[in-house]
């Protein structure tokens, strides 16, 4: 296989990916339905406010942009990196990626054997029912998720530590094992397995480091209230090197766009299959239960509520601009709403306006 990819979806994550890609010398064809974007992509007058990209973007040579789906068919390797959003039952809503494959299957079976590799987060055994679809389409479906966050997807992709393959077969996985030995600067475990061994596995992990924050801040509000310090107490548990200290401090709970409904998806996951996934319900009652003690224990300490609180941020994470299921944007609310004064440190004007648009 040469070393053209495409990538339908070049949003947030399928950006980063195509110019990661092409920085490590592969021609890229990105598409996007969005042709006012695709326009500013095209004309490299795109702003990024993830690190790295608008950079990237002026520098690359061997991208081209275009809202014609079909021109993905140029190349026999095709990313899709659409969205799916949460839907109120806890799964995913594939809407996106389906509108794909249909757009695809319109422009009929293909000569050539295409991989059609869905980066996208996932309900297990969707992807399945698309190589069920397509499968005399000439195409193969492999999932290939990725474990990154926003506000460090260009350096978390190029520093994986492991890839997850759910391969179509053994040349899918040969060959997105390839792609990813020429991205990324560490040399990462492959894991292959089946596409919905992969589904579930991308879940797994969120769900294993959605536990281990719960955990923590759970310990650390018991500790509190005997009057120790939770850093003390966590970071001895973590040198027990079966536990390890990565994902073991005390302080805000879980938020952002992939931790809280990963986790609420494997609840759901287990569901499906009669399984009650009680460690994953826990995990996010605690994270709600945390909140509260956060805000209880301010007020304790600081009954005046004239004096103005400074808060640093209210993204779910500093480098990120995200607000959603933010922590520190619930706890900065549930302040104002007792009365405090809330002065929050942000400069990025992406930020401000979301937060005006809220409080509006
Ligand atoms: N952003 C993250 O931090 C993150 C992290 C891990 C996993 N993911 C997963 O990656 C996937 C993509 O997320 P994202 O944040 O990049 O989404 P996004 O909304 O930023 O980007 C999706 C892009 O797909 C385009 N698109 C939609 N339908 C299309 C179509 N039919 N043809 C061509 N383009 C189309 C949209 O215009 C958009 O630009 C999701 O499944 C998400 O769960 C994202």
């Amino acid at each position: 296989m040469g070393k053209k990819i495409s990538i339908i979806g070049v949003g947030k994550l399928g950006l980063c990916l195509a110019l990661n890609l092409e920085k490590k010398g592969f021609e890229i064809i990105g598409v996007d339905k969005s042709k006012e974007y695709i326009e500013l992509l095209s004309s490299k007058k795109f702003v990024s406010s993830e690190p790295y990209v608008t950079e990237m973007l002026k520098e690359s040579q061997n991208i081209q942009f275009t809202s014609e789906i079909s021109k993905a068919l140029e190349n026999d390797i095709i990313f899709v990196v659409v969205a799916t959003p949460s839907t109120t039952d806890w799964k995913y809503d594939h809407t996106q990626i389906d509108n794909v494959i249909d757009h695809l299957m319109k422009l009929g079976p293909q000569e050539n054997r295409k991989e059609l590799i869905i980066n996208c987060t996932t309900f297990p055994g969707y992807c399945d029912s698309l190589q069920e679809k397509l499968k005399d389409f000439n195409y193969h479906i492999s999932y290939n998720p990725e474990f990154i966050a926003q506000g460090s997807i260009i350096k978390d992709q190029l520093n994986c530590d492991n890839v997850l393959i759910g391969q179509s077969d053994d040349i899918s996985g040969s060959i997105i094992e390839s792609i990813y030995i020429k991205l990324c600067d560490t040399t990462p475990i492959i894991n292959k397995m089946s596409r919905t061994e992969a589904e579930i596995t991308k879940l797994s992990v969120n769900c294993f480091l959605t536990t281990k924050i719960s955990y923590a801040n759970m310990i650390g509000d018991i500790t509190l209230r005997y009057g120790g310090d939770p850093k003390k107490v966590l970071n001895a548990v973590g040198t027990d090197s079966r536990i390890g200290n990565k994902y073991l401090s005390y302080g805000f709970g879980f938020g952002g766009p992939c931790f809280p409904r990963d986790n609420r998806s494997l609840i759901k996951c287990g569901e499906e299959v009669s399984v009650n996934a009680i460690i994953a319900r826990s995990t996010d009652e605690m994270n709600e239960e945390h909140l509260k003690y956060q805000v209880e224990y301010f007020v304790k300490n600081n009954p005046d509520k004239d004096k103005i609180v400074d808060i640093e941020y209210v993204t779910y994470k500093k480098e990120s601009v995200s607000l959603e299921e933010s922590q520190q944007l619930k706890y900065a609310l549930e302040l104002h709403n007792l009365g405090y004064k809330i002065n929050v440190q942000e400069s990025r004007e992406e930020v401000i306006n979301q937060i005006k648009n809220l409080i509006k």
